[in-house]
């Protein structure tokens, strides 16, 4: 059973991607799954060219060093032809109403100058990459399970509708649906896209950027160290951090800091050696052009292989190609 997920380079990954998503894909490590860049979604919203090439590439490193084994990733737009071409073919069987209702497309059209049109179909295009792969898990959070559930209409439509060719996706929203929060500001949970960085440890960031950044995190004055979500928003997501690193529940963690500043030392330090072996592998790779070409491009001859079947049956049942 293959899992497929993707993620969009449209900024840095940050702790809150690793921990959340990448550490979950490599710790499942089950030959045949398939992880992503996904550059073509980022393309939805304005964006830098220059700057797009070199955070997939910089991406895709993460994900090997993270220890996704290689023959599992790729960069999606390496398969534009063939994700492009079934892209239209679902489209055709998408209605506008389906893709009007996406909470994500009416969150992000929302206060945008020009709204794209490849923001209101990309969850199509999301489709696509599920379904030319013949995923049947896809690791996703919560925020993206109503584009999988879109996935799945789609392909039971095609399926009953032309002929049988696509696997039937399902969404696996992980257990503990923890969301890594920015430091700076408790209220929001730590994004790429963030302009101000204060409160974004991104995963290739150096050990002293990662402890000014910890210490510099928001907490309250109540001083208490415990672990109170509701109460103490900003700590709690310190210790929950710290948590996910050690891999402990919140509540042990916490006990036995007489202060923020000692909880917070002791958050920097298990952030800087959790990220550590994964930014010294990225950093090697980002130095190997040719490894990193080499991964790619293998990355790119397999998935566009794997999906080629599916693509050409689907494109002869729908009576075109
Ligand atoms: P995104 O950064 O929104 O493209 O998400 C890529 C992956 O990282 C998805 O699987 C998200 O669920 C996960 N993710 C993103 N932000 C966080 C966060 N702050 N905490 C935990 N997981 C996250
Ligand atoms: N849209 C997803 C996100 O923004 C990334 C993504 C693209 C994806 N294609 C996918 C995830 C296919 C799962 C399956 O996070």
């Amino acid at each position: 059973m293959t899992r497929l997920s993707g993620i969009t380079p449209s900024g840095h990954a940050h702790i809150g991607n690793h921990l959340g998503a990448i550490r979950r894909w490599a710790r499942q490590g089950r030959p045949g799954d398939l992880y992503f860049v996904s550059d073509l979604h980022a393309m939805t919203v304005s964006y830098n060219p220059a700057r797009l090439r070199k955070l997939s590439r910089e991406l895709l490193a993460v994900l090997v060093a993270a220890g996704i084994e290689p023959d599992q990733v790729f960069v999606q737009s390496d398969l534009v032809r063939e994700v492009g071409a079934l892209t239209w073919v679902l489209e055709c069987a998408c209605s506008f109403g389906e893709a009007a209702r996406m909470t994500q497309f009416k969150q992000k059209s929302e206060g945008q100058g020009m709204v794209r049109l490849g923001l209101l179909t990309y969850p199509v295009l999301m489709a696509a990459d599920i379904l030319l792969q013949g995923a049947a898990e896809v690791p996703v959070g919560d925020d993206q399970a109503q584009h999988v559930e879109l996935a799945r209409s789609l392909a039971r439509r095609f399926n009953t509708t032309y002929g049988e060719v696509f696997t039937v996706p399902e969404a696996v929203t992980p257990p503990t649906a923890a969301r890594v929060r920015d430091l700076s500001d408790p209220g929001r949970k730590m994004s790429k896209s963030t302009q101000d960085s204060a409160g974004v440890v991104f995963v290739l960031d150096e050990p002293d950027l990662i402890r000014r950044k910890v210490r510099r995190a928001v907490t309250d004055s109540l001083g208490r160290v415990e672990y109170r979500p509701q109460e103490q928003p900003g700590l709690a997501n310190l210790v929950e951090i710290l948590s996910a690193c050690v891999g402990k529940p919140p509540r042990e963690v916490v006990a036995g800091f007489s202060s923020y500043g000692e909880l917070k030392e002791a958050v920097a330090d298990a952030v800087i050696e959790e990220l550590r072996p994964l930014r010294e592998r990225a950093s090697a790779l980002l130095a190997d052009r040719a490894e990193l070409d080499r991964i790619r491009k293998a990355g790119a001859e397999r998935a566009t292989e794997r999906g080629a079947h599916r693509l050409s049956s689907a494109l002869r049942l729908a009576g075109v190609g």
